[in-house]
């Protein structure tokens, strides 16, 4: 079976461009979007692609034991096996947050594990995609000097080490000062040309922008504005249906900034309802921090947007004011019945090391999607016996200094609620003894 995807103008479907084009918007400025020949995919029944996706699951035939490569089909059909740029992502523990569940109120709760992955964040998911795609084109002879983007730590450290692997020059445009610093050294480490500009991720993004404007400069832009990196990240919604033996949860929560995986998770389930693999819809809440929030103001003024100066908060990947795909976003939210909600830096930080406290390690953007569960619960939004999935972006190593400052009562915004501190002691036994014992007695 032949089939085909090919990037087409969201305002003109009739606008079409290859997908080794180098091209990011449509001939009126708009973003382009991926589309695939659905009549040729519906040529499998619903039941043979769960049959193949299921038979290629974290096997070892190359590349299709990759979550996100046992959907070729579904993302990048045309794309040369010997072009694949995979590292084995996707396929991330859907943990079963049993005890977090009891204590928010909800009995099926499940954090769907993104940041177990090559470089610690969701953003694998998309980039293995787009470099591969790279490699397809300088493979053809396309003039692709390097792979360039602007972001908020995590796309830069996935697009540094796909770029690494594949032997491909990266550029990366950082705020100053603004990321983690786990998330700086990790392009560094990976040979990226890192430029740290002194300004916010909507600075670096509109300079990206320009440096890459133009095909002749050689310099791809791997910002997800560009569909490629969508058809990856689209995999996390396809991937928790499957481990739930393709039964659709209630809710899918998952924290926004750029809202490029908002709009992902949207189109992978809804590909998944188009070609029959599943009958009914979640519901999307989209969970941004209140510092940063330009999203959640639309969403309680009928959808009408404008770009906001992001302040500072310890969500750090999601302190974007001007998003880029907000209007993919509006209509993913509009189509999944969605809801947008907000933490405040004291929500997120509790919401973190209370989930840390049942064994998760909850990133502060994690943070900021279980604060806005336990709001909807209490609204009684989301009900006790709903099938809850809050998607969880990155790993928690990743922010280890926000994690000690809370634990220290150091954290902006926020007192340690559940702040655990080392005991410090003398080393003598019975020291030991009597802070053990007061701790037994509290426990
Ligand atoms: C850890 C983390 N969570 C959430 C997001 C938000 O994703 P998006 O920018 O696609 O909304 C990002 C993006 O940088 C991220 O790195």
């Amino acid at each position: 079976m032949n089939y085909n995807a090919w990037f087409a103008a969201q305002d003109d479907p009739s606008e079409r461009h290859s997908l080794t084009e180098v091209v990011y918007y449509s001939k009126s400025g708009g973003l382009l979007e991926v589309q695939h020949d659905m009549d040729a995919l519906r040529q499998r029944s619903a039941a043979e692609w769960k049959q193949l996706f299921e038979s290629r699951w974290m096997r070892t035939t190359w590349p299709y034991g990759s979550g996100v490569w046992g959907k070729k089909e579904w993302l990048c059909p045309n794309i040369d096996d010997k072009n694949i740029v995979s590292m084995f992502e996707g396929g991330s523990n859907l943990f079963w947050a049993e005890r977090l569940g009891q204590q928010i109120g909800v009995d099926d709760l499940w954090i769907k594990m993104c940041g177990n992955s090559h470089t610690g964040s969701f953003k694998d998911l998309g980039m293995t995609v787009l470099v591969s795609v790279v490699k397809q084109m300088i493979s053809d002879g396309k003039p692709i000097r390097a792979v360039a983007c602007a972001s908020t730590g995590d796309t830069s450290a996935a697009l540094a080490a796909y770029g690494a692997a594949a032997g491909i020059p990266t550029i990366v445009f950082l705020p100053k000062g603004k990321v983690s610093i786990a998330q700086l050294v990790q392009p560094v480490a990976h040979g990226a040309l890192v430029l740290a500009l002194d300004t916010d991720f909507d600075g670096c993004m509109r300079i990206v922008r320009e440096v890459t404007a133009s095909a002749d400069s050689g310099i791809y832009l791997a910002n997800s504005l560009n569909s490629l990196r969508i058809e990856g990240q689209k995999t996390v919604g396809i991937e928790i249906v499957q481990q739930f033996d393709w039964d659709v949860p209630d809710w899918i929560i998952i924290p926004g900034g750029n809202l490029g995986n908002t709009s992902a998770l949207g189109k992978g389930v809804q590909m998944m309802y188009d070609l029959g693999l599943i009958n009914r819809l979640p519901r999307i809440v989209c969970a941004q921090a209140e510092r940063a929030n330009p999203l959640y103001r639309a969403y309680k003024n009928g959808w009408r947007y404008e770009p906001i100066s992001a302040q500072s908060t310890a969500a750090s990947a999601i302190q974007i004011g001007d998003p880029i795909s907000i209007n993919r976003a509006i209509s993913t939210l509009t189509r999944f019945n969605g809801i947008v909600e907000q933490a405040s830096e004291q929500e997120l930080a509790d919401a973190a090391a209370l989930a840390d406290r049942t064994g998760a390690y909850a990133c502060p953007h994690t943070g900021v999607a279980l604060a806005a569960l336990s709001k909807l619960v209490k609204r009684g939004e989301i009900k006790k016996s709903d099938r809850v999935v809050v998607i969880s972006t990155a790993h928690g190593l990743k922010f280890s200094r926000f994690k000690v400052d809370y634990h220290e009562g150091k954290l902006e915004g926020a007192v340690g609620t559940y702040a655990n501190p080392p005991v410090e002691l003398p080393a003598d036994v019975d020291a030991v003894r009597r802070v053990i014992e007061a701790r037994m007695a509290v426990a």
